[in-house]
Protein backbone atom coordinates (compact mmCIF):
# COMPACT_ATOMS: atom_id res chain seq x y z
CA UNK A 1 0.00 0.00 0.00
CA UNK A 2 1.46 3.58 -1.15
CA UNK A 3 0.13 6.25 0.61
CA UNK A 4 2.45 8.66 -0.41
CA UNK A 5 2.14 7.96 -4.25
CA UNK A 6 2.93 11.30 -6.13
CA UNK A 7 1.83 12.48 -9.41
CA UNK A 8 4.62 12.98 -12.08
CA UNK A 9 4.62 16.93 -13.60
CA UNK A 10 3.67 15.21 -17.25
CA UNK A 11 0.62 13.72 -15.67
CA UNK A 12 -0.11 17.15 -14.33
CA UNK A 13 0.70 19.13 -16.36
CA UNK A 14 0.46 17.91 -19.88
CA UNK A 15 -2.33 16.04 -21.54
CA UNK A 16 -4.77 15.81 -23.35
CA UNK A 17 -7.51 15.96 -19.96
CA UNK A 18 -7.68 19.62 -19.86
CA UNK A 19 -10.37 20.14 -21.48
CA UNK A 20 -11.85 23.71 -20.40
CA UNK A 21 -11.92 26.90 -22.06
CA UNK A 22 -8.91 29.33 -21.44
CA UNK A 23 -10.25 32.76 -21.77
CA UNK A 24 -9.19 34.39 -18.12
CA UNK A 25 -6.49 36.92 -18.59
CA UNK A 26 -4.88 38.87 -15.06
CA UNK A 27 -7.31 41.76 -15.00
CA UNK A 28 -10.45 39.05 -14.66
CA UNK A 29 -8.48 37.13 -11.97
CA UNK A 30 -8.10 40.03 -10.25
CA UNK A 31 -11.56 41.03 -10.34
CA UNK A 32 -11.94 37.08 -9.29
CA UNK A 33 -9.58 37.78 -6.34
CA UNK A 34 -11.64 41.05 -5.12
CA UNK A 35 -14.93 39.43 -5.84
CA UNK A 36 -14.15 36.21 -3.90
CA UNK A 37 -12.39 38.38 -0.82
CA UNK A 38 -14.46 41.39 0.04
CA UNK A 39 -18.02 40.27 1.93
CA UNK A 40 -19.29 39.17 4.79
CA UNK A 41 -16.14 39.38 6.64
CA UNK A 42 -15.57 43.06 6.20
CA UNK A 43 -19.25 43.99 6.21
CA UNK A 44 -20.83 41.69 9.15
CA UNK A 45 -17.56 40.55 11.20
CA UNK A 46 -15.34 43.26 11.90
CA UNK A 47 -18.03 45.11 13.98
CA UNK A 48 -18.37 41.68 15.87
CA UNK A 49 -14.30 41.22 16.56
CA UNK A 50 -13.89 44.83 17.10
CA UNK A 51 -16.80 45.18 20.25
CA UNK A 52 -15.55 41.87 21.39
CA UNK A 53 -11.82 40.71 21.36
CA UNK A 54 -10.03 43.87 19.91
CA UNK A 55 -11.59 47.38 20.41
CA UNK A 56 -9.92 49.67 17.91
CA UNK A 57 -7.21 47.82 18.04
CA UNK A 58 -8.80 45.72 15.34
CA UNK A 59 -6.99 47.46 13.26
CA UNK A 60 -3.63 45.73 13.69
CA UNK A 61 -5.85 42.35 13.44
CA UNK A 62 -6.44 43.40 9.96
CA UNK A 63 -2.39 44.05 9.56
CA UNK A 64 -1.80 40.81 11.50
CA UNK A 65 -3.80 38.97 9.22
CA UNK A 66 -3.42 40.91 5.91
CA UNK A 67 0.69 40.24 6.56
CA UNK A 68 0.00 36.39 7.13
CA UNK A 69 -2.31 36.12 3.52
CA UNK A 70 0.35 37.95 2.09
CA UNK A 71 2.95 35.63 2.83
CA UNK A 72 0.50 32.58 1.81
CA UNK A 73 -0.11 34.28 -1.05
CA UNK A 74 3.01 34.76 -2.43
CA UNK A 75 3.79 31.02 -1.43
CA UNK A 76 0.23 30.37 -3.36
CA UNK A 77 1.40 32.51 -6.53
CA UNK A 78 4.70 29.75 -6.81
CA UNK A 79 3.00 27.15 -6.80
CA UNK A 80 0.41 28.29 -8.85
CA UNK A 81 2.55 29.58 -11.38
CA UNK A 82 4.50 26.50 -11.37
CA UNK A 83 1.63 24.43 -11.89
CA UNK A 84 -1.29 25.99 -13.59
CA UNK A 85 -3.96 23.71 -12.96
CA UNK A 86 -7.63 22.95 -11.40
CA UNK A 87 -7.31 22.29 -7.50
CA UNK A 88 -4.94 24.56 -6.21
CA UNK A 89 -3.41 23.16 -2.91
CA UNK A 90 -4.89 20.15 -3.66
CA UNK A 91 -3.30 19.62 -7.11
CA UNK A 92 0.48 21.15 -5.51
CA UNK A 93 0.29 18.74 -2.66
CA UNK A 94 -0.32 15.47 -4.92
CA UNK A 95 3.50 16.57 -6.85
CA UNK A 96 4.97 17.42 -3.64
CA UNK A 97 3.78 15.75 -1.20
CA UNK A 98 1.90 12.48 -2.30
CA UNK A 99 -1.55 11.24 -2.86
CA UNK A 100 -2.79 11.16 1.39
CA UNK A 101 -1.73 14.31 1.94
CA UNK A 102 -3.42 15.58 -1.80
CA UNK A 103 -6.52 13.89 -0.37
CA UNK A 104 -6.68 15.14 2.93
CA UNK A 105 -5.83 18.81 1.49
CA UNK A 106 -8.68 18.62 -0.78
CA UNK A 107 -11.20 17.42 1.60
CA UNK A 108 -10.47 20.53 3.93
CA UNK A 109 -10.82 22.75 0.99
CA UNK A 110 -14.36 21.25 0.37
CA UNK A 111 -14.61 22.37 4.06
CA UNK A 112 -13.82 25.23 3.45
CA UNK A 113 -15.80 26.57 0.06
CA UNK A 114 -19.03 24.42 0.94
CA UNK A 115 -18.82 26.24 4.74
CA UNK A 116 -18.10 29.44 3.63
CA UNK A 117 -20.36 29.49 0.47
CA UNK A 118 -23.06 29.04 3.10
CA UNK A 119 -21.65 31.65 5.99
CA UNK A 120 -21.60 34.04 3.36
CA UNK A 121 -25.10 32.88 2.37
CA UNK A 122 -26.67 33.72 5.45
CA UNK A 123 -24.55 36.90 5.74
CA UNK A 124 -26.42 37.98 2.42
CA UNK A 125 -29.88 37.06 3.77
CA UNK A 126 -29.38 38.90 7.02
CA UNK A 127 -28.80 42.63 4.71
CA UNK A 128 -30.78 41.66 2.06
CA UNK A 129 -33.77 41.06 5.06
CA UNK A 130 -32.52 44.37 6.45
CA UNK A 131 -33.38 46.10 3.20
CA UNK A 132 -36.62 44.90 2.44
CA UNK A 133 -37.27 46.27 6.25
CA UNK A 134 -36.77 49.19 5.26
CA UNK A 135 -39.38 49.20 2.61
CA UNK A 136 -41.63 47.60 5.14
CA UNK A 137 -41.58 44.19 3.47
CA UNK A 138 -40.91 41.11 6.19
CA UNK A 139 -40.06 37.94 5.86
CA UNK A 140 -42.29 34.88 7.73
CA UNK A 141 -40.03 34.48 10.83
CA UNK A 142 -39.95 30.36 10.29
CA UNK A 143 -38.27 31.24 6.87
CA UNK A 144 -35.87 34.11 8.01
CA UNK A 145 -32.80 32.16 9.74
CA UNK A 146 -31.03 28.99 10.45
CA UNK A 147 -32.73 26.85 12.86
CA UNK A 148 -32.88 28.33 16.18
CA UNK A 149 -36.70 26.47 18.40
CA UNK A 150 -35.76 30.20 20.76
CA UNK A 151 -36.14 32.98 18.14
CA UNK A 152 -38.71 30.44 16.38
CA UNK A 153 -36.66 29.92 12.86
CA UNK A 154 -36.47 27.19 10.84
CA UNK A 155 -34.54 27.66 7.78
CA UNK A 156 -32.89 30.99 5.72
CA UNK A 157 -34.80 30.93 2.52
CA UNK A 158 -33.41 34.13 1.35
CA UNK A 159 -29.87 32.25 1.80
CA UNK A 160 -31.31 28.99 -0.12
CA UNK A 161 -32.62 30.87 -2.64
CA UNK A 162 -29.53 32.91 -3.50
CA UNK A 163 -27.09 30.00 -3.57
CA UNK A 164 -29.10 27.84 -5.76
CA UNK A 165 -29.35 30.96 -8.13
CA UNK A 166 -25.79 31.23 -8.42
CA UNK A 167 -25.58 27.93 -8.97
CA UNK A 168 -27.81 28.53 -12.23
CA UNK A 169 -25.39 31.17 -13.42
CA UNK A 170 -22.21 29.37 -12.83
CA UNK A 171 -23.92 26.67 -14.95
CA UNK A 172 -23.58 28.90 -18.09
CA UNK A 173 -20.53 29.63 -18.34
CA UNK A 174 -16.66 30.66 -17.11
CA UNK A 175 -16.21 34.15 -19.04
CA UNK A 176 -19.88 34.73 -18.54
CA UNK A 177 -19.17 34.73 -15.16
CA UNK A 178 -16.40 36.44 -14.84
CA UNK A 179 -17.42 39.57 -16.93
CA UNK A 180 -20.41 39.61 -14.45
CA UNK A 181 -18.03 39.46 -11.76
CA UNK A 182 -16.32 42.25 -12.59
CA UNK A 183 -19.00 44.71 -12.64
CA UNK A 184 -20.14 43.95 -9.26
CA UNK A 185 -16.44 44.05 -8.10
CA UNK A 186 -16.75 47.63 -9.45
CA UNK A 187 -19.69 48.37 -7.87
CA UNK A 188 -18.27 47.19 -4.45
CA UNK A 189 -15.15 48.83 -4.60
CA UNK A 190 -16.43 51.91 -5.20
CA UNK A 191 -19.01 51.62 -1.93
CA UNK A 192 -16.11 50.74 0.04
CA UNK A 193 -14.30 54.11 -1.04
CA UNK A 194 -17.94 55.88 -0.41
CA UNK A 195 -17.98 54.74 3.04
CA UNK A 196 -14.01 55.42 3.81
CA UNK A 197 -13.90 58.88 1.78
CA UNK A 198 -17.40 60.33 3.17
CA UNK A 199 -16.68 58.01 7.11
CA UNK A 200 -13.41 60.28 7.39
CA UNK A 201 -14.85 63.59 8.16
CA UNK A 202 -17.13 62.10 11.36
CA UNK A 203 -14.20 60.74 12.60
CA UNK A 204 -13.70 61.49 16.70
CA UNK A 205 -9.89 60.71 17.72
CA UNK A 206 -11.08 60.20 21.12
CA UNK A 207 -12.79 56.92 19.91
CA UNK A 208 -9.49 55.43 19.79
CA UNK A 209 -9.07 55.72 23.38
CA UNK A 210 -8.38 52.69 24.84
CA UNK A 211 -6.17 51.43 21.63
CA UNK A 212 -6.26 48.05 23.40
CA UNK A 213 -8.65 47.63 25.92
CA UNK A 214 -8.47 43.89 25.47
CA UNK A 215 -4.82 44.04 24.94
CA UNK A 216 -2.30 42.48 22.51
CA UNK A 217 -4.27 38.59 23.48
CA UNK A 218 -7.25 40.63 21.76
CA UNK A 219 -5.40 41.32 19.16
CA UNK A 220 -4.52 37.84 18.15
CA UNK A 221 -7.87 36.89 18.83
CA UNK A 222 -9.33 39.59 16.60
CA UNK A 223 -6.09 38.51 13.94
CA UNK A 224 -7.82 35.18 14.09
CA UNK A 225 -11.80 36.37 13.46
CA UNK A 226 -10.94 38.90 10.90
CA UNK A 227 -9.14 36.56 8.71
CA UNK A 228 -11.77 35.23 7.51
CA UNK A 229 -12.39 38.31 5.88
CA UNK A 230 -9.24 37.47 3.43
CA UNK A 231 -10.62 33.93 2.46
CA UNK A 232 -10.87 33.38 -1.08
CA UNK A 233 -7.85 35.44 -3.36
CA UNK A 234 -7.15 31.16 -3.41
CA UNK A 235 -9.82 30.53 -5.41
CA UNK A 236 -7.91 32.08 -8.11
CA UNK A 237 -5.29 29.71 -8.49
CA UNK A 238 -8.16 26.90 -9.43
CA UNK A 239 -8.99 28.72 -12.12
CA UNK A 240 -5.60 28.10 -13.41
CA UNK A 241 -6.80 26.01 -16.55
CA UNK A 242 -9.10 28.91 -18.00
CA UNK A 243 -5.87 30.86 -17.91
CA UNK A 244 -4.32 32.23 -20.87
CA UNK A 245 -0.61 33.31 -19.80
CA UNK A 246 -1.01 31.49 -16.42
CA UNK A 247 2.83 31.97 -15.42
CA UNK A 248 2.75 35.77 -15.59
CA UNK A 249 -1.17 36.26 -14.80
CA UNK A 250 -1.85 34.26 -11.72
CA UNK A 251 0.97 35.56 -9.41
CA UNK A 252 -0.39 39.05 -10.57
CA UNK A 253 -3.89 38.31 -9.91
CA UNK A 254 -3.20 37.00 -6.68
CA UNK A 255 -0.63 38.97 -4.89
CA UNK A 256 -2.69 42.19 -6.09
CA UNK A 257 -5.73 41.48 -4.66
CA UNK A 258 -4.71 40.55 -1.29
CA UNK A 259 -2.41 44.14 -1.46
CA UNK A 260 -6.04 45.82 -2.62
CA UNK A 261 -8.05 43.83 -0.11
CA UNK A 262 -5.51 45.04 2.70
CA UNK A 263 -5.37 48.54 1.80
CA UNK A 264 -9.45 48.61 2.06
CA UNK A 265 -9.68 46.29 4.98
CA UNK A 266 -7.08 48.56 7.17
CA UNK A 267 -8.65 52.07 6.22
CA UNK A 268 -11.94 51.06 6.76
CA UNK A 269 -11.18 49.20 9.99
CA UNK A 270 -9.81 52.94 10.99
CA UNK A 271 -12.35 54.85 10.00
CA UNK A 272 -15.42 52.07 11.40
CA UNK A 273 -13.93 52.54 14.90
CA UNK A 274 -12.97 56.33 14.84
CA UNK A 275 -17.22 56.66 13.95
CA UNK A 276 -18.71 54.56 16.53
CA UNK A 277 -17.11 53.66 19.94
CA UNK A 278 -15.98 50.21 19.65
CA UNK A 279 -18.32 48.54 22.31
CA UNK A 280 -21.36 49.65 19.92
CA UNK A 281 -20.16 47.80 17.03
CA UNK A 282 -22.16 44.51 17.50
CA UNK A 283 -24.68 45.17 14.61
CA UNK A 284 -25.20 42.85 11.87
CA UNK A 285 -24.42 45.75 9.47
CA UNK A 286 -21.85 47.74 11.20
CA UNK A 287 -20.47 49.56 7.91
CA UNK A 288 -23.90 50.99 7.08
CA UNK A 289 -25.06 51.28 11.16
CA UNK A 290 -21.69 53.65 11.40
CA UNK A 291 -23.25 56.34 9.04
CA UNK A 292 -26.73 56.47 10.16
CA UNK A 293 -24.81 57.26 13.17
CA UNK A 294 -23.95 60.39 11.87
CA UNK A 295 -27.48 60.72 9.77
CA UNK A 296 -25.93 59.85 6.66
CA UNK A 297 -28.65 57.53 5.72
CA UNK A 298 -28.74 58.15 2.20
CA UNK A 299 -25.52 57.31 1.47
CA UNK A 300 -25.84 53.84 4.49
CA UNK A 301 -28.68 52.71 2.13
CA UNK A 302 -26.37 52.87 -0.98
CA UNK A 303 -23.71 50.52 1.11
CA UNK A 304 -26.10 48.09 2.13
CA UNK A 305 -27.08 47.77 -1.51
CA UNK A 306 -23.18 47.47 -1.92
CA UNK A 307 -22.88 45.02 0.80
CA UNK A 308 -25.29 42.78 -0.56
CA UNK A 309 -23.42 42.75 -4.07
CA UNK A 310 -20.55 42.31 -2.35
CA UNK A 311 -21.60 39.33 -0.75
CA UNK A 312 -23.56 38.08 -3.95
CA UNK A 313 -19.40 38.43 -5.82
CA UNK A 314 -18.06 36.83 -2.75
CA UNK A 315 -20.63 33.77 -3.28
CA UNK A 316 -20.48 33.17 -7.14
CA UNK A 317 -16.33 32.75 -7.12
CA UNK A 318 -16.22 30.53 -4.12
CA UNK A 319 -18.51 28.12 -5.46
CA UNK A 320 -16.80 28.78 -8.86
CA UNK A 321 -13.69 27.36 -6.37
CA UNK A 322 -15.10 24.86 -5.24
CA UNK A 323 -16.52 23.42 -8.65
CA UNK A 324 -13.24 23.54 -9.83
CA UNK A 325 -11.67 21.17 -7.10
CA UNK A 326 -14.34 19.01 -7.19
CA UNK A 327 -13.57 18.60 -10.65
CA UNK A 328 -10.17 17.90 -10.29
CA UNK A 329 -10.39 15.47 -7.57
CA UNK A 330 -12.88 13.52 -9.09
CA UNK A 331 -11.26 13.37 -12.32
CA UNK A 332 -8.19 11.71 -10.22
CA UNK A 333 -10.90 9.60 -9.26
CA UNK A 334 -10.53 10.19 -5.26
CA UNK A 335 -14.20 11.12 -5.34
CA UNK A 336 -16.73 9.59 -8.55
CA UNK A 337 -16.23 10.52 -11.96
CA UNK A 338 -19.19 11.49 -12.93
CA UNK A 339 -18.08 14.84 -10.91
CA UNK A 340 -15.64 15.78 -13.68
CA UNK A 341 -17.57 15.35 -16.48
CA UNK A 342 -17.96 18.18 -18.49
CA UNK A 343 -21.45 19.95 -20.33
CA UNK A 344 -20.98 19.35 -24.06
CA UNK A 345 -22.37 22.80 -24.78
CA UNK A 346 -21.24 24.89 -22.04
CA UNK A 347 -18.07 23.16 -21.31
CA UNK A 348 -18.80 23.44 -17.51
CA UNK A 349 -18.34 21.11 -15.14
CA UNK A 350 -22.73 21.01 -14.48
CA UNK A 351 -22.72 17.83 -12.22
CA UNK A 352 -20.14 18.95 -9.57
CA UNK A 353 -22.40 22.81 -10.04
CA UNK A 354 -24.97 21.45 -8.57
CA UNK A 355 -23.76 18.97 -6.29
CA UNK A 356 -21.99 21.99 -4.19
CA UNK A 357 -24.68 24.01 -5.02
CA UNK A 358 -27.38 22.17 -2.90
CA UNK A 359 -24.87 21.12 -0.24
CA UNK A 360 -24.39 24.45 0.30
CA UNK A 361 -27.75 25.34 0.45
CA UNK A 362 -28.85 22.91 3.19
CA UNK A 363 -25.89 24.21 5.57
CA UNK A 364 -26.95 28.18 5.01
CA UNK A 365 -30.69 27.05 5.52
CA UNK A 366 -30.01 25.55 8.80
CA UNK A 367 -26.78 26.49 10.20
CA UNK A 368 -25.92 29.71 12.13
CA UNK A 369 -23.68 31.79 10.58
CA UNK A 370 -21.41 32.39 13.80
CA UNK A 371 -20.89 28.30 13.12
CA UNK A 372 -19.67 28.56 9.62
CA UNK A 373 -16.99 31.06 9.82
CA UNK A 374 -14.21 29.56 12.42
CA UNK A 375 -14.62 26.38 10.65
CA UNK A 376 -14.11 28.39 7.28
CA UNK A 377 -10.81 29.79 8.99
CA UNK A 378 -9.47 26.60 10.45
CA UNK A 379 -9.69 25.08 6.57
CA UNK A 380 -8.18 27.76 5.04
CA UNK A 381 -5.40 28.31 7.34
CA UNK A 382 -4.48 24.53 7.23
CA UNK A 383 -4.29 24.67 3.23
CA UNK A 384 -2.09 27.95 3.99
CA UNK A 385 0.68 25.92 6.14
CA UNK A 386 0.67 23.09 3.68
CA UNK A 387 1.04 25.12 0.73
CA UNK A 388 3.87 27.20 2.60
CA UNK A 389 5.75 24.06 3.05
CA UNK A 390 4.94 22.95 0.00
CA UNK A 391 7.24 25.32 -1.80
CA UNK A 392 10.30 24.45 -0.01
CA UNK A 393 9.41 20.66 -0.48
CA UNK A 394 9.17 21.52 -4.51
CA UNK A 395 12.21 23.36 -4.75
CA UNK A 396 14.06 20.43 -3.60
CA UNK A 397 11.93 17.70 -5.12
CA UNK A 398 11.84 19.91 -8.49
CA UNK A 399 14.28 21.97 -8.99
CA UNK A 400 14.33 22.39 -12.41
CA UNK A 401 10.65 22.95 -12.32
CA UNK A 402 9.46 26.29 -14.68
CA UNK A 403 8.32 28.59 -12.48
CA UNK A 404 6.82 31.92 -13.45
CA UNK A 405 7.09 33.65 -10.08
CA UNK A 406 9.62 32.58 -7.31
CA UNK A 407 8.99 33.47 -3.33
CA UNK A 408 11.92 35.17 -2.20
CA UNK A 409 14.25 33.88 0.81
CA UNK A 410 13.75 30.42 0.92
CA UNK A 411 13.10 28.54 3.08
CA UNK A 412 12.56 31.53 5.63
CA UNK A 413 9.33 33.51 4.20
CA UNK A 414 7.74 30.34 3.48
CA UNK A 415 8.40 29.12 6.98
CA UNK A 416 7.57 32.28 8.58
CA UNK A 417 4.37 32.21 6.63
CA UNK A 418 3.35 28.88 7.73
CA UNK A 419 4.16 29.50 11.72
CA UNK A 420 1.49 32.77 10.97
CA UNK A 421 -1.03 30.26 9.66
CA UNK A 422 -0.19 28.13 12.37
CA UNK A 423 -0.58 30.86 15.13
CA UNK A 424 -3.89 31.75 13.66
CA UNK A 425 -5.10 28.23 14.25
CA UNK A 426 -3.99 27.91 17.30
CA UNK A 427 -5.98 31.25 18.32
CA UNK A 428 -9.32 29.64 16.83
CA UNK A 429 -10.60 27.67 19.76
CA UNK A 430 -11.53 24.54 21.17
CA UNK A 431 -14.65 23.79 19.50
CA UNK A 432 -13.58 25.03 16.04
CA UNK A 433 -10.43 22.28 15.80
CA UNK A 434 -13.06 19.76 17.18
CA UNK A 435 -15.51 20.23 14.15
CA UNK A 436 -12.50 20.40 12.41
CA UNK A 437 -10.93 17.49 13.19
CA UNK A 438 -14.29 15.35 13.00
CA UNK A 439 -14.30 16.75 9.07
CA UNK A 440 -10.95 14.55 8.51
CA UNK A 441 -11.99 11.93 9.82
CA UNK A 442 -14.91 11.52 7.73
CA UNK A 443 -12.33 12.26 4.53
CA UNK A 444 -9.77 9.62 5.84
CA UNK A 445 -12.74 7.29 5.85
CA UNK A 446 -13.63 8.07 2.37
CA UNK A 447 -10.27 7.73 1.55
CA UNK A 448 -9.72 4.58 2.96
CA UNK A 449 -13.28 3.21 1.52
CA UNK A 450 -13.46 4.75 -1.95
CA UNK A 451 -10.40 7.03 -2.71
CA UNK A 452 -7.19 4.37 -2.67
CA UNK A 453 -8.80 2.35 -4.04
CA UNK A 454 -10.33 4.42 -7.02
CA UNK A 455 -7.52 6.91 -7.59
CA UNK A 456 -6.34 6.64 -11.28
CA UNK A 457 -2.78 6.29 -9.43
CA UNK A 458 -3.54 2.76 -8.64
CA UNK A 459 -1.94 0.18 -10.83
CA UNK A 460 0.73 2.48 -11.74
N1 LIG B 1 -13.57 36.77 2.60
C1 LIG B 1 -14.90 36.38 2.41
C2 LIG B 1 -15.85 37.30 3.07
O1 LIG B 1 -15.42 38.12 3.84
C3 LIG B 1 -15.13 34.98 2.83
O2 LIG B 1 -17.03 37.24 2.83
Amino acid sequence: MDLFRKKSLTAVLGGDTNKLNKTLGAFDLTALGVGAVIGTGIFVVTGVAAAEHAGPGIILSFILAGIACVLSALCYSELASALPVSGSAYAYSYVAFGELLAWILGWDLVLEYGVAVAAVGSGWSGYIQGLLEGFGLHLPTLLSGAYNADKGTFIDLPAVVIILLISLLLTRGAKETARFNAIMVVIKLAVVLLFIFTGIFYIKPENWSPFLPFGMHGVMNGAATVFFAYIGFDAISNAAEEVKSPQRDIPIGIISSVVICTVLYISVSLVLTGIVPYYDLNVSDPVSYALRLVDQNWIAGLISLGAITGMTTVLLVMMYGQTRLLYAISRDGLLPKSLSKVNSTTQQPNRSIWMMGIVSAILTGFVPLSRLANLTSIGTLFAFLVVSIGVIALRYSQPTLKRGFKVPWVPFLPLLSAAACGYLMYNLGSATWIGFLIWLVIGLLIYALYGYRNSKLNGD
